[in-house]
């Protein structure tokens, strides 16, 4: 993370302001004075203001990612990259994906170092929703509507998946949202029934409908992290 956008946020300063007090000289970095605020800060490194620690503040943190293709959401994945690329935060890994989207899948991953909150949001208990937009290769005949409301079967499992809403907006493109999140759920569900999924995009989780731009995160409110609690 950048050392001025580390000062603004862990002293509640503007980033112009963090940018005068490196310029005045107040700030080291591993005992060094540093003035540039571009300065890149790695985990470990030890920050001071005015010869003060800085602590980092460890409070939860709650993201929305807009999450392109190519990109994995497991956290420490050694062979491919992850979502954590675009995550411009003080030790990004410790987060991790509320409900993770297959490499190709783009779309909402709700990111949080809160194992609670995001069992709130992946376990079916919880029933919260998603809500993914997707095209298919082969033509989508109304009568699907009703067989997802019934649920499938997948190949391997023993239950049905739960009642599903279906909304065909044109011959190959569908709404599709679901209140579980199991393994490929969204293209096993469309393989039961001889389709394919040819791209799948998730636009909504619970009420949290996705509102940045792809490669663009940003924190969530108070309000927002409470939704999924209630
Ligand atoms: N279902 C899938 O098949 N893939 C995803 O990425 C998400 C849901």
């Amino acid at each position: 993370m950048r050392l001025d956008k580390f000062l603004a946020h862990h002293l509640g300063i503007s980033r112009s302001l963090a940018n005068k007090a490196l310029k005045a000289e107040m700030v080291t970095v591993n005992g060094q004075i540093i003035k540039a605020g571009a300065y890149q800060l790695a985990n470990d490194d030890k920050v001071t203001y005015r010869d003060n620690d800085i602590i980092p503040v460890m409070e939860k943190r709650y993201f929305m990612l807009h999450k392109p293709q190519g990109y994995v959401c497991s956290t420490d994945d050694p062979d491919h990259a992850t979502i954590l690329y675009f995550i411009d935060e003080p030790m990004a890994e410790k987060l991790h994906a509320a409900g993770r989207l297959d490499m190709d899948t783009t779309g909402l991953v709700l990111l949080t170092d809160d194992g609670q909150w995001s069992h709130r949001i992946t376990s079916p208990k919880h029933h919260c929703q998603k809500e993914y937009h997707v095209t298919v290769t082969a033509p989508l005949d109304e009568s699907l509507v009703a067989t997802f409301a019934a649920g499938i079967q997948l190949k391997g499992e023993k239950q049905l998946t739960k009642p599903a809403k279906l909304i065909i907006v044109d011959e190959y493109h569908a709404q599709l949202i679901i209140s579980e999140g199991r393994y490929h759920q969204v293209k096993r569900m469309f393989a039961a029934v001889g389709n394919h999924v040819q791209s799948l995009h998730r636009h909504r989780i619970g009420n949290l409908i996705l509102d940045v731009d792809e490669g663009e995160y940003r924190r969530l409110t108070e309000n927002e992290i409470k939704s999924f609690l209630s």
